[in-house]
């Protein structure tokens, strides 16, 4: 197969068709608006690539994911989180000189400009940490964008400096001291350490945070072109520079439809305890449509079978929660919603299973991690993805600004009315769906 032909208006057109790596086919219209003067239509882009990408591998009807090559559920095993952002963002393993490196950057590079803390201090009490690590992310370009730097030093400050900037949104929303970086530390302990040591008394690492962090960092690395990661590529499309377009990133992560569910599975979960538990009344809840409820860490765009970062982490709640002996109902209430929602029609005709968000939050509880923190950290996971998205996109010779086009289907040309003959009913309605299907 190696092109496609399209009909349009009694005229017939070849399209070349690319095949990836992995079989996946690709009709590529680059040229169509040129070549035809049309273009498509692709409400959530649920059927458009935007790019071509050497990263991360997903088949969403077997329910694989892979970096790199390799399955997530070996770097999850196998791996440390410094050891998959150089994966990521490299393209092979580190060997031990490059992982020792890449550690030593990442550590050394952990301190924030001190002028910075004073933002911090600005914010109000009450502010959502996303908001905090958004503004903080795009203000580092005003400390460390030199254009006459190393490129990849600024990769490695973005790392080292958004660990701090995450553990420091905590301590702001609790109004404790910052608590800074050591350098003997690996990544996660130092997050754990930024996070819960007071000046007061020494803070002992606890081995059973430390690894489900590293696990949780892993499965969050990368998911191809999802919102925030296609949202980074678009806005560093534009040539801002690398801090600008992973703020845009975290924003877009933020909201409750992506990375924000975490946060709302465990609201979901308490508000269901609260109402004494009857989870049966909330799948009932979901399904009908005029609730406007959904249940919260269910259902993905491109997993039809099941998230395999779900399954690790349904485990891993069993695990982390047996180690550290805490007994928390809200995973009983996550396990009877699942087992309901997966034997109920509506959610096995809609392909609905559970995603990453569903299990994560009860480790996150667990650990002692407070609830609003959820999404940050999601963006400290999915950092090393974003970074190598951004780099990807950077070097490809056929990136373009990115600027999709659009149908319009407002009002056609009119003429600007005095103030005294304007009414309502001068406004047209939008065209319906209808009048624009061609015939
Ligand atoms: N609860 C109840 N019904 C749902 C749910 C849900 N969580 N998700 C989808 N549906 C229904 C939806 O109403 C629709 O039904 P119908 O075909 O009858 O109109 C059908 O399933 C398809 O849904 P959709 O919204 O068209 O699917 P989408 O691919 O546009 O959206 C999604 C994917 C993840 C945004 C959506 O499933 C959702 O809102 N889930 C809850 C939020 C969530 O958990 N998000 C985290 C995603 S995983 C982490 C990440 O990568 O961000």
């Amino acid at each position: 197969m190696t092109h496609a032909t399209l009909n349009l208006n009694g005229k017939s057109y070849e399209l070349p068709v690319l095949v990836g790596t992995e079989g996946e086919v690709g009709i590529d219209i680059s040229d169509l608006r040129a070549k035809t003067g049309a273009i498509t239509l692709d409400n959530g882009y649920a059927n458009t690539g935007s790019c071509t990408s050497a990263i991360t591998f997903i088949d969403g009807e077997q329910g694989i994911l892979r970096y790199r090559g390799y399955p997530i559920e070996e770097l999850a095993e196998k791996a440390s989180f410094e050891e998959v952002s150089y994966l990521l963002i490299w393209g092979h393993l580190p060997n031990a000189q490059e992982l020792a490196e890449f550690r030593h950057r990442v550590t050394y590079h952990s301190l924030l400009h001190e002028a910075m803390k004073k933002l911090f201090e600005d914010f109000p009490i009450t502010a959502h940490p996303m908001a905090v690590l958004s503004a903080m992310v795009a203000s580092l370009s005003a400390y460390y964008n030199r254009e006459d730097e190393e490129p990849d030093l600024n990769i490695a400050r973005l790392i080292a400096k958004t660990n701090t900037i995450a553990a420091f949104c905590y301590k702001k929303s609790i109004g404790q001291p910052f608590v800074y970086p050591r350098n003997d530390l690996s990544y996660t302990q130092n997050f754990l350490h930024m996070m819960f040591a007071v000046p007061a008394e020494p803070y002992k690492i606890s081995p059973v945070l430390d690894r489900a962090l590293n696990l949780l960092l892993i499965l969050h690395a990368d998911h191809e072109q999802n919102c925030s990661t296609s949202s980074v590529r678009m806005v560093g499309s534009s040539r801002t520079n690398l801090f600008a377009a992973i703020s845009a990133g975290v924003c877009a992560l933020w909201g409750p439809l992506h990375g924000g569910a975490n946060q709302e599975v465990l609201q979901m979960l308490k508000a269901i305890r609260d109402d004494g538990g009857d989870y049966r009344k909330y799948v009932n809840l979901a399904k009908d449509k005029n609730s406007g409820f959904r249940l919260m860490g269910f259902g993905h765009r491109v997993y039809k079978n099941f998230d395999p970062r779900a399954r690790i982490l349904k485990k891993a709640a069993d695990a982390v929660l047996q180690e550290m002996k805490v007994a928390d109902p809200l995973l009983d209430i996550a396990k009877n919603l699942e087992e309901v929602a997966l034997h109920d029609e509506f959610f096995i005709e809609r392909k609905l299973y559970p995603n990453v968000d569903f299990y994560s939050g009860i480790i996150y509880r667990a650990m002692g991690i407070p609830t609003e923190m959820f999404t940050v950290m999601f963006a400290l996971g999915r950092l090393p993805g974003w970074i190598a998205q951004w780099r990807e996109m950077k070097d490809d010779p056929k990136t373009r600004i990115n600027r999709p086009r659009q149908i319009y289907t407002g009002a056609t040309t009119r003429s600007y009315l005095p103030m005294e003959q304007r009414t309502a009913s001068t406004e047209p309605a939008m065209l319906q769906e209808r009048e624009l299907v061609l015939v």
